[in-house]
């Protein structure tokens, strides 16, 4: 049902694009973002539009009085912009995004699934959004329809069910049509292509193995002991270079591990799930899987870098992709630091939520990365959504907030608590149920915590 119109409304926005000569296209700094708008521009360019693209950390009143002030004949929102549909009248725009909205947004230049009855936290992202008005506007374009799933997966939307659903589910026959994508079961570990196998095991967080997670020497051990060779010659084997007994061993030791602990077959289930396979890349680079694809793109717009990622995701497989590959090591650091430091930071807990304040010990364009790699560590209480607190080079607070899908079921949004509370201290917020993010001005730390805890005190007991 609220598929057939979400394609609908593709078809009114693919008209919008077809009367324009020239677009401008502002999309989000994350691995969503930049799938979203290399589809975007990819497409205007096949049609002969004059194009040009930035990336944005958010749309606050600075970027929208900068952007209404260009003058741009129209400009096309992507993985962004569903807060401001209603306003900012002069500038003539349309919207391709996923982000919670409310019903009174609903326009003809506005596609959006919530506006349908469908959840934009898992059943389609921004790229994905992006990539229906692409199709609409040219069946070819279902060439893209991969990278519509790299943005998907960055967005983490196949971790409600290990797997991708919803309007997903289309476009990933799209991508296979064109022999663009495979989808294989197996492990759901981050790094099958590229990470040696301990390092794979070490970073084990969805779900969490207590003993292994996090200590590289109990990992090398615990696969020394299934018989499990850690190199062939000098070179560290991967997972994608093990033998299917080997992988078997290695699930079913882990499983057994987790059942041990008293984990419970539904969270051992989640070891194994899809993975989305770029197949007519290199098998064991960076691109070959479409969540390594995904981190390698986060790597680059985080850092300000997006003309790197826009690059890759439009083929560049030179200079682009090794100036890619550095910026990846980078983020790699930066993320086992900002974890580091996050343990550090005391977690304070509070009775509907608990935060820990980073200052200017995290980039607040990683903090929501690393807010949500704490909320899977052992350390950390699942019971309670959790806040990072990050200065911005403005300095003004980033907040990311991370919850759980069984917090969610109980009635839990986000998205709702952290729009609501930001407005009250004059700055902006949104996102989705399980994650949302806010600016809020510096000194507002602490009203604004406290409205949190009332809105999500509302929600639970709704
Ligand atoms: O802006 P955007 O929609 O792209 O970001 C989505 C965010 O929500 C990601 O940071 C992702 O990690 C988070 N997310 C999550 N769990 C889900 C779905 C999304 O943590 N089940
Ligand atoms: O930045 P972070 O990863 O914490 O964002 C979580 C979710 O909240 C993302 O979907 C992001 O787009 C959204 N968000 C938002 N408005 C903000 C900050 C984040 O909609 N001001
Ligand atoms: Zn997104």
């Amino acid at each position: 049902m609220g598929g057939h119109e979400l394609f609908e409304r593709s078809q009114t926005l693919a008209a919008i694009i077809r009367k324009a000569a020239s677009v401008h296209i502002v999309t989000h700094i994350d691995a969503d973002g930049i799938t979203a708008g290399a589809i975007a521009l990819q497409t205007l360019r096949r049609l002969g539009k004059e194009t040009s693209l930035e990336c944005v950390k958010q749309l606050d009143a600075t970027v929208m009085g900068r952007l209404a002030n260009e003058n741009h004949e129209l400009v096309w929102f992507t993985d962004l912009g569903s807060t401001i549909a209603t306003q900012y009248p002069s500038i003539q725009k349309i919207i391709t995004d996923h982000h919670a909205c409310p019903p009174d947004s609903n326009a003809p230049f506005h596609l959006n699934p919530h506006l349908f009855g469908l959840d934009g936290s898992y059943e389609i992202s921004g790229a994905g959004a992006t990539y229906l008005v692409s199709k609409a506007l040219d069946k070819q374009n279902t060439d893209l329809a991969a990278l519509a799933v790299i943005g998907a997966v960055g967005d983490l939307q196949d971790r409600r069910f290990c797997e991708l659903r919803g309007v997903n589910r289309d476009i990933i026959d799209h991508a296979r049509s064109t022999d663009t994508l495979s989808v294989v079961q197996d492990l759901r570990c981050f790094g099958k292509e590229t990470r040696p196998l301990p390092k794979l095991l070490q970073f084990a967080n969805d779900p969490f193995v207590p003993g292994l997670t996090g200590r590289e020497e109990a990992c090398s051990t615990f696969l020394q002991d299934l018989g499990i060779r850690l190199k062939d010659g000098e070179e560290q084997r991967r997972w994608i270079h093990l033998e299917t007994w080997e992988k078997q061993k290695i699930v079913s030791a882990l499983t057994q591990m987790l059942l041990a602990k008293g984990f419970g077959h539904r969270i051992a289930l989640r070891l194994i799930g899809e993975n989305y396979l770029l197949i007519r890349e290199e098998i064991g680079t960076e691109l070959h899987d479409a969540k390594e694809f995904a981190t390698l793109l986060n790597s680059t717009a985080r850092y300000g870098q997006e003309e790197v990622g826009l690059q890759v995701c439009l083929g560049d497989r030179g200079e682009w992709f090794a100036k890619a590959l550095n910026l990846l090591r980078g983020h790699r650091l930066n993320l086992v630091e900002g974890l580091q430091f996050a343990r550090e930071e005391k977690i304070q807990k509070r009775s509907n939520l608990q935060f820990f304040n980073a200052g200017e010990g995290i980039r607040d364009t990683i903090i929501g990365i690393v807010t949500n790699m704490m909320l899977n560590t052992e350390e950390v209480d699942a019971s309670l959504p959790l806040l990072g607190f990050a200065c911005t080079d403005n300095g003004e607070i980033k907040v990311s907030a991370r919850a759980t899908q069984l917090l969610v079921d109980r009635g839990l949004d986000l998205s709702v608590a952290l729009k609501t509370a930001a407005e009250m201290v004059h700055g902006v917020g949104g996102g989705h149920n399980i994650a949302a993010g806010a600016t809020i001005p510096k000194g507002k730390e602490e009203e604004f915590l406290s409205l949190v805890e009332r809105q999500i005190s509302l929600q639970m007991s709704a």
